[in-house]
């Protein structure tokens, strides 16, 4: 891929990877992933972060290209998860006598995943600190659980840069045109959602500082209209709403389960509800899903009884919610029961963890819908508008 200039003297050596079947493990990226990283070019030289260990090569032959003869001086790690940090060995096997720039929580970390002796010349910073290159001065700031807690951003007071780590990243390599906000919240919800509370913190660092470009460690350099994105990672961040809406989730064996939760669709299109997203758990990116409810204000959970519990699908979604915090939002449910109807119950229990949930009336349908039941959806998208 080579390189391109951030600015005159800050440089993207990054890589795409379009070879990745499950990003983190977990995520489906149809248009792959980026794994950032930038050289500063000035009397001293930095190099910002690695990338995956699959791209190694490529990275140094990119970073080769913009030193071009000469060696950095410094690699500074803002993050020790491996798809920033697991090329620090290869970097260093090229360029022994660069200084590993960190601080006291990346270091312990570099040695349990490559041992005691990896980055013999380390400088470690502090929270606040800096490091002078010429004429760029990189300031740290930590900012822990965004994602991991070693993590730390920079910013470059010269041409106004912040080095963001995860922040402001998104899945989707960039060779590939997509719009920001889909991909970017989707990886925010999935990968730093339970994190609200230190992005915040984060955002009100951001906020002192006098920033014009902003480089995560995936997706684009950001260089326009940065309120725009500051102002999303603080809706998602504070867990507010970001979009009127509904969303409604549901989890069907035999059909009857999604009748009801597509009954409920047509009637909030026909009351004229804003946006409207009909879910089947079973067959849906789940990624996709816990997004979704979080972008919307409002979640209708419709599942059948199982096993005196609920479907497995609704089970790992709802696990998915309260393990990101989910809160602040108005949750109606539809169970289905042809026996002992349970799923309700079960679902309100296990969000329980939530904060400031309203809850609607429960529909509960026996097997399949009756004129009853539809009168209870009626009333419940009343509810919903
Ligand atoms: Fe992109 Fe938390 O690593």
């Amino acid at each position: 891929m080579g390189f391109s200039h951030v600015t005159d003297s800050i440089l993207y050596v990054g890589v795409n990877d379009h070879q990745v079947d499950l990003f983190e493990g977990q995520y489906v990226v149809p248009n792959g992933m980026s794994y950032n990283s930038y050289v500063i070019l000035d009397e001293k030289i930095a190099v910002m972060d690695t990338v995956d260990i699959h791209f190694a090569q490529e990275w140094l032959d990119n970073v080769a290209a913009v030193l071009d003869g000469k060696k950095p001086d410094y690699l500074v790690i803002q993050h020790m998860e491996p798809d920033h940090s697991a090329s620090i060995a290869e970097f260093l096997k090229v360029y022994p006598d660069a200084i590993v720039v960190g601080n006291a929580k990346t270091f312990p970390m570099m040695e349990q995943f490559f041992g005691a002796d990896i980055a013999p010349n380390r400088e470690i910073v502090a929270n606040g600190g800096s490091l002078s290159l010429g004429s760029h001065t990189l300031t740290f700031v930590f900012a822990p659980m965004v994602h991991w807690p070693e993590v730390m951003v920079s910013y470059d007071c010269l041409d106004k840069v912040l080095f963001s780590a995860d922040g402001f990243g998104k899945f989707g390599a960039l060779d590939v045109e997509e719009d920001w906000a889909c991909e970017a919240r989707r990886y925010y919800i999935g990968i730093v959602g339970k994190y609200g509370g230190p992005v915040q913190a984060l955002l009100k660092k951001a906020a002192a500082l006098d920033i014009q470009i902003i480089c995560p460690l995936h997706g684009p350099v950001l260089t326009e209209n940065l309120g725009y994105y500051i102002n999303l990672y603080d809706i998602w961040s504070s867990y507010r709403v970001e979009s009127e809406g509904v969303m409604i989730a549901y989890a069907s064996v035999y059909g009857n389960t999604k009748k009801a939760a597509t009954a409920l669709a047509e009637k909030l299109q026909a009351k004229g509800c804003p946006k409207v997203v009909l879910t089947d758990l079973a067959r849906c990116d789940m990624a996709e899903a816990v997004e979704d409810a979080f972008r919307y204000g409002k979640l209708v959970l419709a599942s059948i009884t199982y096993n005196g519990d609920i479907f497995p699908f609704m089970r790992t979604f709802i696990d998915h919610l309260t393990e990101r915090s989910y809160q602040n939002r108005t949750v109606g449910m539809i169970e289905n029961g042809s026996w002992a109807p349970m799923a309700a119950k079960v679902m309100k229990t296990r969000l329980e963890p939530c904060k400031n949930l309203t809850w609607l009336d429960t529909v509960t349908v026996r097997s399949a819908l009756t004129a009853a039941n539809d009168a209870q959806l009626d009333a419940m998208a009343d509810a919903l508008l």
